[in-house]
């Protein structure tokens, strides 16, 4: 079989041991052959491959970022954008598809595969970990990881200063980023999505963390956060998304922390440091087996599926399952975390 690769969307680390799995357990157990497609869909539409072979995917364990380039095309936006992928497809000579991706990517692959029939099968991509249908998306851990690394600095200065810093993290609107790495990292104060923000609380509890001599505190917002009277309508991409970094919330909320405490405050937003470099043990392991699990699934015939991280398994579950609706963060795991961090 002639199988394509590629990856959609927001890059994340653990993509390129994904395509180093698919490629050598494809090659090695079923005899397939490889080739990446550039850029995400645009490379399927645009007909830009690139060769993918067990010498180029050696040494790519470890690497962060995606070879084969990413982009956020979405086929669908243009009319006839679907039946100019199958056309590319049949061009291309493949005989199946592997669509490493989030949201969007994976809800491309799922068009694709129940309107036009084409074989794709899913990985699930995204440090939000926002996909449903698997326990976590590869990258998600890392994120996290560079997450509370920073903030672990950011104790120490804002204790030395005696000052409030807001850490802005990604997630777009789901709150993973920010609960996790709030927990790990011990933060005084987690905002998310999910819930409506209260100012006022996180300012009652500055004002109780200096009454009692503490005089600094760290607060972690996730980037999806619309603080009241703050929402943005803003530009948005080929899928409809907004770009929540210029929403600027850190800044906004590290200002009215300042108006409300009297304390000095700083905004630091993490931004993109959160999906670069190289992944973590964790993601690198599940990356190589969900690439694994792609390269069964293509030799299966399991296709409009997704590898899903279930318990301890790498199994596979409808494409449907995945994109149907966003996995954000339930009341009751905020709540759990909450109570730690609320202090006592
Ligand atoms: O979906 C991954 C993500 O990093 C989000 O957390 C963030 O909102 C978005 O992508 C940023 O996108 P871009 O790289 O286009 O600025």
């Amino acid at each position: 079989m002639r199988v394509g690769v590629l990856t959609g969307g927001g890059d994340c680390p653990g993509l390129n041991a994904v395509i180093r799995a698919a490629v050598r357990v494809g090659a090695r157990r079923y005899g397939h052959e490889h080739v990446g497609l550039r850029r995400g869909w645009r490379g399927l539409l645009e007909r830009e491959t690139t060769p993918l072979d067990r010498d180029v995917v050696g040494p790519l364990l470890a690497r962060g970022g995606t070879i084969l380039g990413s982009s956020r095309t979405n086929p669908f936006k243009e009319e006839g954008g679907g039946e100019e992928c199958a056309r590319a497809f049949a061009d291309l000579g493949l005989d199946a598809l592997i669509a490493i991706g989030g949201e969007d990517t994976l809800g491309v692959a799922r068009r694709l595969h129940g309107e036009l029939g084409l074989p794709v099968v899913g990985v699930p991509k995204t440090i939000d970990n926002d996909l449903s249908g698997t326990d976590y998306t590869f990258g998600f851990w890392t994120a996290v990881q560079i997450a509370s690394d920073a903030i672990d600095r950011l104790h120490t200065t804002a204790e030395s200063h005696d000052r409030v810093i807001v850490v802005e993290v990604m997630g777009r609107h789901a709150g993973w980023i920010a609960l996790e790495s709030g927990l790990a990292g011990g933060a005084h104060a987690i905002l998310v999505p999910e819930r409506p923000p209260s100012v006022a609380a996180v300012c009652e509890r500055i004002r109780g963390r200096r009454e009692r001599g503490r005089g600094y505190a760290i607060v972690v917002v996730s980037e999806g956060v619309e603080l009241v009277g703050e929402a943005d309508e803003g530009a948005v991409d080929e899928f409809g998304h907004r770009q929540l970094a210029k929403a600027g919330v850190a800044d906004t909320l590290a200002e009215r922390i300042e108006e409300e405490t009297g304390a000095e405050a700083r905004a630091v937003v993490l931004g993109h440091v959160q999906r670069g470099g190289t992944p973590v043990a964790f993601d690198r392991s599940l990356a190589t087996r969900y690439g694994m699990r792609a390269a069964e699934m293509v030799a299966e015939g399991a296709f409009g599926r997704m590898a899903a991280l279930r318990g301890e398994r790498v199994v596979d579950v409808p494409l449907d399952d995945a994109v149907s609706a966003l996995k954000t963060v339930p009341e009751r795991v905020w709540e759990r975390v909450e109570e730690v961090v609320a202090g006592p």
